[in-house]
């Protein structure tokens, strides 16, 4: 007789500090059946610069959100993101992985923001180059940050499977969804607009060339409501999300809604920022003499639900911008009312997938 333990369900978990996410899907025939997919607020000050700095507060929120999907625990993919988080393509003498694991922390050490001790550092050797050298994506985060994130999630009982980082699930979740795009031999840009962060990548023929974090997100757009018409957040929130900001991509005729007038010099620093990182990437690409002109983008994150804002992202940067709506897709089976599919559970999505390998 053979005795075979039933496994914890597994789930995509995305601590945001305006939001988590929790998203459980399994393979189907067309592509992927999805169970569940829940968000809740994240309580307030809980999560600061990418760390869980109130443990008891999102664990107790985890654990509400384990309880809508119906589940007593779970195992858990997980995501860190942020400033401190790096990740970096880098091109170092020919070495086995072995002997590359023993001298990483010394490798990583340039391009770590924290001490190397302090930090946990992952890697993945991308192949040899012309030169005799080789290619290497080298991943680090602070300790504290992953750490804290683990707690939370021990503490609302569920177990961690994997942590990954949220360009790359989100990468993962627009794959699967497959939309016709020609991944394989395009240079898109990934852009994560979330409350406090927004993340740009770039990702060429398939493989992550940059990942940064602006300092900025969605709530600075609420914030600037918010003061200029001494309003609460809440109703600053609610405001926002009636504007259409395609009414400003009219530069003849200054647009005349003053809620608007508010919102843009916030947005445009948003996509100045955008801009600078898209252009930090291509002068990377011409000293390399390579080419990778960027061929389309995909806008993810709460951020991207602002009315109009893929087609304003798209008239100030010049690229087709889609918004990142990837559960929205003919792939995706089960969907109903209660399941969340807007742009900002792509991340969630992702790591959810993470528990089932390729069919
Ligand atoms: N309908 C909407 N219109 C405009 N903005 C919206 C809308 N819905 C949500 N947002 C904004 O999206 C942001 C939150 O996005 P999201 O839930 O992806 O953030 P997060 O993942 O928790 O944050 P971070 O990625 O910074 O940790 C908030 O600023 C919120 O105001
Ligand atoms: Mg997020």
């Amino acid at each position: 007789m053979s005795l075979k333990m039933k496994s914890k369900p597994s789930i995509g978990l995305d601590i945001g500090h305006y939001t988590i996410k929790l998203v459980m899907l399994d393979r189907s025939p067309q592509g992927w059946k999805v169970h569940t997919s829940l968000s809740a607020l994240t309580p307030p000050n809980s999560v600061r610069d990418g760390s869980v700095v109130d443990v008891a507060a999102v664990a107790a929120t985890i654990k509400g959100l384990l309880k809508r999907a119906g589940l007593k625990n779970a195992a858990a993919h997980v995501s860190v993101a942020g400033a401190s988080v790096v990740m970096r393509n880098v091109r170092i003498p020919k070495m086995n992985e072995q002997t590359l694991r023993k001298s990483i922390r010394f490798e990583a050490g340039r391009y770590v923001p924290n001490s190397p001790e302090d930090s946990y550092i992952e890697f993945e050797i991308l192949g040899d180059t012309e030169d005799g050298q080789m290619d290497v994506l080298i991943v680090a985060a602070p300790k504290q940050l992953v750490d804290s994130r683990l707690q939370a999630c021990t503490m609302a009982g569920v177990e961690v499977e994997s942590v990954d980082l949220e360009p790359f699930a989100a990468f993962r979740a627009l794959v699967e969804a497959n939309q016709g795009i020609d991944i394989a031999n395009d240079t898109i840009a990934l852009i994560d607009i979330g409350a406090y962060t927004t993340q740009v990548s770039v990702i060429h023929k398939g493989n992550f060339a940059i990942t940064r974090t602006i300092n900025q997100g969605g709530n600075n757009l609420t914030d600037a409501l918010q003061r200029y018409f001494k309003l609460t957040f809440e109703d600053a929130e609610e405001g926002k999300m009636q504007l259409d900001v395609r009414a400003l991509l009219d530069d003849t005729k200054p647009t005349e809604n003053p809620p608007l007038r508010v919102l843009q010099p916030q947005l445009d620093e948003l996509i100045r920022e955008m801009r600078r990182s898209l252009n930090f990437y291509q002068s990377q690409q011409t000293e390399a003499g390579a080419g990778g002109n960027l061929s389309w983008m995909l806008v993810s994150g709460g951020g991207a639900k602002l009315p109009g804002i893929a087609d304003y992202m798209s008239g100030r940067l010049g690229l087709k911008v889609y918004p990142g709506c990837i559960l929205d897709n003919p792939r995706f089976s089960g969907l109903s009312e209660e399941i969340a599919t807007g742009p900002e559970v792509s991340v969630a999505s992702g790591l959810a997938m993470r528990a089932h390998k390729a069919a």
